[in-house]
C-alpha cells in the first residue's frame, strides 16, 4: 500500500478526506469497475473411484471484469497449495508446467506430484482427447464486456491421495472439508492477489439435457482474486495527445510520460534504425513468457499512445477521431480496449469501425464508455510498424446544457489502455480556440472549477 497522508483535523478537514479518498482508492479498487474479480470455482464431481482417496475435480476461472483481460502472453498460471500429499493423476483442458519428483510413486507416474502445482492452459487446436468444453486458449480470457464467450476457462482433473474425508456423512463434517481445498491460490498475473477459498452451499448444479436434467457437484469453494494497478505496475504505459480542427497545434504527450529518453538501463529504437537485429528480439522466447517493451525513441517512451482528435463540429452533433498506436517493435496487443471519460459520451450515436458500451452499469457513472476492435479487422495492434495502429471515429450528439468547444471541454478527461490508465497533458497545454472564433455554444466554468480545486489542494 502507498503511505497515506496524515488526515489533520482542520476547516478543510471534509475535502481532505475527500483527497485521501481518492489516494486510497488509487491502490487497489477501481470505481469504473468495483465489482470487478477473476474468480476461480473448484468443484469436486465425484468422490473416491477405485478407493476413496480419488476425486474428481472440474475447475473454472471466470474473469469478471468489464474491461481488464488476460492477454497471452503470458496467459493465466494457476497456482496452488495442496494440503497434503495430493497428486494429480491426469488432467485434460489443461497441464501441469512440472511434473515434479514422482519418484516415491510405484507404478504409473502421475501427471504432476508438486506440493505447488502449476497449471497452464493449452493451445488452440490441442489434442481432441486433452480438450474439454470451452477449453485451450493459451490463457487468454477476454474481458464480459467484449465476449461473453470467451471470457472463462475450464479443466478437470483426477486427484490422487486426498485427505481423508468420512464419504457416508461428509455434508455434516465441516471442519474436515476446509481440509480438503487447496490454498492460497495465485493465478501467475502480476497485480492479483486471491482469497482463501469460500465453500459454497449449496455446491454447483451443472445443467445437461440442455437444460432438461441436472447434476450436482459433491462440493464446491470459490475463490476470488482482485486486481490492484498498484500492485501491477507503478509506471505508466500509454499516454495521450490531442488536437483539434481549430487549432494547428498538437498537443504531444507530456515529457517523459512512460520514462525518459537517455536515461540509464532504458533502451528504444531511433526511427530509421533497424531494430531486428536488436538482441532482445533475437532471444529465443517461449510463447507464453512476457517479452519486455521495445520502444521507438520518443519524448515520452511509451509503448501505446492514444490521439484524439475534435475532427468536425457540425450543427447538433460533433465528431472525434481516436488513434491509436503502438510504439512497442515487440509486442501485439489482442484484445485490446480503451476506457474513455468523457461528459457527452451519453450522447454516443455512433463509433465506426470500433465497438462501444457505456459503461453505466452501476448506475453512479454516466460519463464513461469503453472501445475495443472488431472481430478479425482491428482487435488486434499490431506491433511498431505501418500497420500498428487502430483508428475510428466517434459521432456524439451534443447536449446543449453544456457542449462548447472553449476550454479544451471537447478533450476527454481521462483515458486508460487496457485497464492502464494514461498519462494525459496538463490543461494549461490543449490546442485552444483562437480568441476571435464565435462559439455556437456557452462556455462552462470548467478551468475556473479546476483552479478552485487546485487553491484548495494548495490550500491543505
Ligand atoms: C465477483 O464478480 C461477480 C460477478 O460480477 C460477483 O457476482 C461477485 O460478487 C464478485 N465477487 C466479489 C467478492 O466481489
Ligand atoms: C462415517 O460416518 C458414518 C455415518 O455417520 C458412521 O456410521 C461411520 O462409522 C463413519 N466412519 C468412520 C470411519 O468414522
Ligand atoms: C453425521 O455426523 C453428524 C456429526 O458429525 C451427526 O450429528 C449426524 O447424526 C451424522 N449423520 C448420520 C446420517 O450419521
Ligand atoms: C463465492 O462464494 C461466496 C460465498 O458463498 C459468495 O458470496 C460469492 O458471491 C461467490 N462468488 C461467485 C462469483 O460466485
Ligand atoms: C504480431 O502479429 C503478426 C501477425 O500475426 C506477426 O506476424 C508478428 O510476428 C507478431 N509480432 C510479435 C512481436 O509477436
Ligand atoms: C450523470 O452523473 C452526474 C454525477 O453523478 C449527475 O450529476 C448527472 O445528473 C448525471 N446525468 C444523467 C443524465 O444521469
Ligand atoms: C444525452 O443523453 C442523456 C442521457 O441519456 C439524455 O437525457 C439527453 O437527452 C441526451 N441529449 C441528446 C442531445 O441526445
Ligand atoms: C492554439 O493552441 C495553442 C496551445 O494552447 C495556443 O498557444 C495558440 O495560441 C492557439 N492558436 C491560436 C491560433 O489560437
Amino acid at each position: 500500500m502507498k503511505p497515506r497522508k496524515p488526515c489533520f483535523i482542520s476547516l478543510f478537514f471534509f475535502f481532505f478526506f475527500v483527497h485521501c479518498y481518492i489516494i486510497s482508492l488509487a491502490d487497489a479498487y477501481d470505481p469504473l469497475d468495483p465489482h470487478g474479480n477473476i474468480t476461480i470455482k473448484w468443484d469436486i464431481i465425484k468422490w473416491g473411484d477405485s478407493d476413496e482417496s480419488m476425486y474428481d475435480a472440474r475447475v473454472y476461472i471466470f474473469n469478471y471484469q468489464l474491461f481488464r483481460h488476460v492477454e497471452s502472453p503470458p496467459g493465466w498460471k494457476l497456482q496452488w497449495d495442496w494440503y497434503g500429499k495430493e497428486v494429480i493423476w491426469s488432467m485434460q483442458g489443461a497441464e501441469a508446467y512440472e511434473q515434479g519428483n514422482c519418484h516415491k510413486i510405484k507404478g504409473n507416474l502421475p501427471h504432476c506430484c508438486k506440493k505447488t502445482p502449476q497449471i497452464i492452459d493449452l493451445l488452440p487446436g490441442a489434442q481432441y482427447n486433452m480438450q474439454t468444453a470451452n477449453c485451450c486458449k493459451g490463457g487468454v480470457l477476454t474481458t464480459m464486456n467484449q465476449d461473453p464467450t470467451r471470457n472463462s476457462a475450464m479443466f478437470q482433473m483426477h486427484v490422487g491421495n486426498a485427505p481423508y474425508i468420512n464419504v457416508t456423512n461428509f455434508t455434516y463434517d465441516s471442519k474436515t472439508l476446509d481440509t480438503v481445498a487447496p490454498k492460497k491460490f495465485s493465478l501467475g498475473l502480476p497485480g492479483y492477489t486471491c482469497d482463501d477459498p469460500v465453500r459454497v452451499v449449496p455446491p454447483t448444479r451443472f445443467a445437461e439435457d440442455g437444460g432438461r436434467r441436472f447434476t450436482e457437484a459433491f462440493l464446491t469453494w470459490n475463490i476470488t482474486c482482485t486486481y490492484s494497478q498498484f500492485l501491477a505496475s507503478p509506471a505508466p504505459t500509454c499516454c495521450v495527445s490531442l488536437s483539434a480542427f481549430y487549432n494547428a497545434t498538437i498537443t504531444s504527450c507530456p515529457l517523459c510520460s512512460c520514462g525518459c529518453r537517455g536515461q540509464a538501463g532504458v533502451k528504444c529504437v531511433k526511427p530509421g534504425e533497424t531494430h531486428n537485429e536488436d538482441p532482445l528480439l533475437q532471444l529465443p522466447h517461449s510463447k507464453d513468457q512476457v517479452v519486455p517493451p521495445l520502444v521507438m525513441c520518443t519524448n515520452h517512451m511509451c509503448p501505446v499512445r492514444v490521439h484524439w482528435h475534435i475532427k468536425t463540429n457540425y450543427k447538433e452533433y460533433w465528431r472525434v477521431k481516436v488513434t491509436i498506436n503502438n510504439l512497442d517493435f515487440a509486442n501485439n496487443y489482442t484484445q485490446w480496449n480503451l476506457v474513455v471519460q468523457h461528459p457527452n459520451l451519453r450522447n454516443v450515436t455512433q463509433a465506426f469501425s470500433f465497438n462501444y458500451k457505456a459503461l453505466d452499469q452501476y448506475g453512479f457513472v454516466n460519463d464513461t464508455g469503453m472501445l475495443w476492435g472488431l472481430k478479425y479487422y482491428n482487435d488486434m495492434l499490431l506491433q511498431l510498424g505501418p500497420n500498428g495502429n487502430v483508428q475510428s471515429e466517434i459521432l456524439l450528439h451534443k447536449d446543449p446544457e453544456m457542449f462548447t468547444l472553449r476550454e479544451g471541454w471537447g478533450f476527454p478527461r481521462k483515458i486508460s489502455f487496457n485497464g492502464q490508465q494514461c498519462v494525459m497533458p496538463p490543461p494549461d497545454d490543449y490546442p485552444r480556440l483562437p480568441n476571435n472564433t464565435p462559439s455556437n455554444a456557452i462556455a462552462r466554468p470548467y478551468v475556473s472549477s479546476i483552479i478552485f480545486l487546485l487553491a484548495l489542494i494548495l490550500l491543505l
